[in-house]
């Protein structure tokens, strides 16, 4: 495995719609793992491929319950709204306040090609509407509702 380099907000990669995946091949898992490594060593909580400069639609994750790799991943619903803080790796030292949905479900194949459906609350489901918005080209400064002033030393990034 190997630690790959994040790109930061200015890169095209970021602002654009990645690819759907056709065919997850040994360079797909050998990217997810990399990933993987890349989000532990950045501290983060999730982490999406366009953020290491592949316009892919492949998104990894980990809120506390071990890693989660997800493919072409979609909300399929969505319900309820709350606003909250969020980081992004790739724009470093800034917080913002970000609403999302409270709970939705989302559809996806994981590394093993397999279909995968999460029904989500909390910090995986506001996780995994951030990764999936950086599949549409879509960052939390698009977003955001205000930012937060001050040092937040709590706030994993993502
Ligand atoms: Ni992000």
């Amino acid at each position: 495995m190997a630690v790959l380099d994040i790109v930061t907000v200015g890169d095209p990669v970021l602002e654009k719609r990645a690819e759907e995946v056709t065919k997850i091949t040994k360079r797909t898992v050998k990217l997810i793992n990399d990933m993987i490594e890349t989000m532990y060593e950045a501290n983060g909580v999730g982490l999406a491929a366009p953020q290491v400069g592949v316009s892919e639609r492949i998104i990894v994750l980990d809120v506390g319950e071990g890693p989660m790799a997800l493919v072409n991943p979609e909300i399929t619903e969505a319900d309820g709204s709350e606003i909250d803080v969020e980081a992004c790796l790739s724009i470093p030292e800034r917080w913002v306040y970000v609403k999302r949905a409270q709970t939705i479900t989302v559809e996806a194949r994981n590394e093993k090609g397999k279909p995968v459906r999460i029904e989500a609350e909390g910090m995986l489901a506001r996780a995994l509407q951030h990764e999936i918005d950086h599949l549409d080209g879509v960052l939390i400064l698009d977003r955001m509702l205000g930012e937060v002033e001050g040092e937040v030393v709590q706030e994993a990034g993502e």
